[in-house]
């Protein structure tokens, strides 16, 4: 019923957006150019589901002889077959490219993000770069299923080992796994689980990182704890198995609840929220995790250290407790610097992200001495423009803000914006050759729901774009070069603040591009351009009225972050939401994105949900729901000494290529290993207690 009314409704719409385009006098929409062929490297082998991992008691399990040494025979450790649970998770050998690993050695990444603190479930960042990735285990898990025959599509069991719908598909009960312990021994189970969910989703006060809210899984979700490894949620919808990624990085990944609970004003009447949020600043060491690696040192703009897990809950299928790399370093630089380290051997790993570096990245890569290889994927990385829809008030807009969120939500405004865009110029000046394409917003081209024929085209067309402004009564009336808005609305120039990411040298020439060729059209942009923590702080409150941002996961692969996709809750779009308190004021076209992306969340049938995301496509660009900026490929940079790395992992798809690559699993072999531990012979000691070891 629903599907079939939707589906109506929707190419009601579509007959309405072509008539429309046929009266205009500007340029006719089109379809996107053809992308210049860029073959990726590194053949994907596809395997089913079930080939990677299984829970499964094994007949005895090892660890680092240091460990039992140092550790176990002194008392300190209870025995490794004890830390861990009963039947613990297990990867599976034949999925593993180079087998079962050696113990040993350093992976040294580089960030430009900076860490906030360790409380991830208040939403403080812990400087990116696959950091948090590294720390965190969610519910469900998804990075991996870039290797998964389509036909087995479904996200990988993690924390919760195993999961059943009811008869009426509304029930989902979850095995979470069982006797797993945080990396200070505490038990995890479904208090950790209730925490997250009950006292940060659910609490309006609290805002996880990666913006997890209600609606993330599903409005009128509900979620409650059956017994210690046994959770229940109850959804509107029948199996709606979409809300499984939703489980997965970065929206599931509890915290510790017996570390969380002491500072959260619930449990504790003599905390604030901000108090909470702080609780843990980044020099707080040794913060407790279900994940591979713990921090176990910090030194503000230089690195951050963490060392491998005594507890942590997965093996091989000999029985070695993983991770097999002992130490991960962060140092504290910039984004293109971990380019430069990476290929130039000083660091171990990079996404090839930022096109500014891709020719001198090739040309070293390509000889044989290089310590690095780099591979390149499909066209994942995108950037959007994306206009500030809010009309009643998120973000607190002055009289001028509140005068461009008008015409934000004009379409023969945004048609002016795209077809001044010489996206052809914009792609150029990141990088020359057949890296990037013409990107007219909406779905990534790498993703598989991609359809070209649904995606319309607004092409290069300034003096059309000028025609289309004239009719909006916006004209330059006092010659300095920008339009104004007309007499009865003030008369003043029309000015725009656009937000961009200073960390990024891509976010940064994209915006000048952008403001350089708005200033063609006759529009005047300023750039605020915010470090990464500042950018998101302004981007979560709607404190813009344009901004520039690199396409996250709800575009790469449509499966995860899907409700993002549209404003299908107050606060899940990244352009448009609801004012504190207030309700969101969504365009007939964005109701039936919000429409749309609910049916195809519901729908469990291939054919449809293929087809509802060409009709998703069809409204998004007809309606330049995002305007689209450039689209290029990623290369994984990653040290030739490590072992393990899948052919083919994509830098970005359901997940960054840190948590794609398993990094639990990687290893170096033995003759291969360096000298890059820091904290050789340690373990992570107790929580906020000093540096390193527990001695
Ligand atoms: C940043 C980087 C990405 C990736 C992610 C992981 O966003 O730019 O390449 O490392 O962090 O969270």
């Amino acid at each position: 019923m629903k599907t079939k009314s939707g589906l109506g409704r929707r190419a009601a719409l579509l007959i309405g957006i072509s008539a429309f385009a046929v009266q205009s006098y500007a340029s006719e929409p089109t379809e996107v150019p053809q992308q210049p062929e860029f073959p990726a490297q590194g053949k994907i082998t596809y395997v089913p589901r079930d080939s990677i991992l299984e829970f499964k008691a094994l007949p005895e399990y090892k660890e680092p002889a240091w460990v039992t040494e140092n550790f176990v025979k002194t008392g300190k450790l209870p025995s490794v077959a004890e830390r861990l649970p009963k039947e613990p998770m297990v990867f599976k050998t034949g999925n593993a490219p180079d087998g079962v690993g050696v113990y040993g050695d350093t992976m040294r990444h580089v960030i430009g993000g900076r860490p906030e603190g360790w409380n991830y479930s208040a939403g403080q960042t812990q400087g990116w770069g696959g950091i948090d990735i590294g720390m965190s285990e969610c519910l469900t898990r998804t990075a991996p299923l870039f290797q998964i025959e389509a036909k087995d599509m479904e996200p990988l069991p993690n924390l919760a080992k195993s999961w059943s719908w009811s008869d009426d598909g509304k029930v989902l009960t979850m095995k979470l796994v069982k006797g797993a312990k945080w990396s200070d021994g505490d038990p995890f189970d479904s208090e950790d689980i209730m925490f997250y969910w009950e006292d940060n989703v659910l609490d309006s006060n609290v805002t996880p990182l990666n913006a997890a809210s209600p609606e993330t899984f599903g409005t009128g979700t509900t979620l409650k704890a059956i017994d210690k490894y046994t959770i229940e949620w109850t959804f509107k919808e029948s199996f709606p198995r979409q809300h499984l990624y939703a489980m997965a990085y970065g929206t599931f990944c509890p915290g510790p609840a017996h570390i969380l609970k002491t500072k959260h004003p619930k449990y504790n009447k003599d905390m604030t929220y901000e108090q909470y949020k702080n609780g843990w600043p980044a020099d707080f060491m040794n913060m407790p995790v279900m994940g591979a690696w713990a921090p176990v040192a910090y030194r503000p703009d230089d690195i951050i250290v963490l060392r491998r897990n005594p507890y942590y809950w997965k093996v091989d299928e000999a029985g070695n407790q993983l991770p097999y790399l002992n130490e991960l370093h962060y140092k504290l630089s910039t984004w293109a610097d971990r380019d430069v380290q990476t290929i130039a051997g000083s660091a171990d790993f990079s996404n090839l992200e930022q096109p500014e570096n891709f020719v001198e990245s090739l040309k070293r890569a390509a000889e044989e001495t290089a310590p690095a290889r780099l591979a390149f994927g499909p066209r994942v990385i995108g950037y959007n423009l994306y206009l500030n829809f809010s009309g009643n008030g998120w973000g607190e807009p002055d009289a001028r803000g509140q005068a461009i969120r008008e015409l934000n939500r004009n379409l023969d405004f945004r048609k002016a914006v795209t077809m001044a865009l010489d996206r052809k110029a914009l792609g150029e000046s990141l990088v020359k050759g057949p890296f990037t394409a013409i990107y007219p917003g909406g779905l990534s081209s790498a993703t598989s729901f991609y359809d070209r024929a649904s995606t319309v085209y607004y092409p290069f067309d300034v003096e059309g774009a000028k025609a289309l402004l004239e009719k909006l009564g916006l004209k330059d009336t006092d010659g300095n070069g920008f339009v104004n808005f007309p007499a009865d609305k003030g008369g003043k120039d029309v000015e725009i603040v656009m937000l961009g990411n200073s960390d990024y040298t891509t976010d940064k020439s994209l915006a000048e591009g952008v403001i350089g060729q708005m200033e063609k059209l006759g529009i005047r942009v300023v750039l605020n351009s915010l470090d990464g923590k500042q950018f998101d702080a302004s981007r979560y409150s709607g404190r813009y009225d344009w901004m520039v941002m690199r396409n996250e996961a709800e575009r790469a692969s449509v499966v995860q972050d899907t409700p993002e996709l549209a404003a299908t809750g107050p606060r899940t779009s990244d352009h448009h939401r609801a004012p504190e308190g207030g309700q969101l004021d969504l365009m007939p076209f964005e109701q039936e994105l919000v429409d749309t992306v609910n049916t195809f969340i519901a729908s469990s049938d291939d054919a449809e949900r293929a087809n509802l995301m060409k009709q998703y496509q069809k409204v998004v660009t007809a309606n330049l729901d995002t305007i689209g900026l450039t689209e290029y490929p990623g290369a994984l940079i990653i040290n030739k000494r490590f072992a393990n790395i899948p052919v083919g992992a994509p830098i970005f798809m359901f997940n960054w290529a840190e948590d794609t690559i398993i990094r639990e699993r990687v290893f170096v072999p033995q003759d291969k290993q360096a000298d890059f531990e820091l904290f050789e012979e340690t373990l992570p000691g107790k929580p906020g207690v000093g540096e390193g070891p527990a001695s």
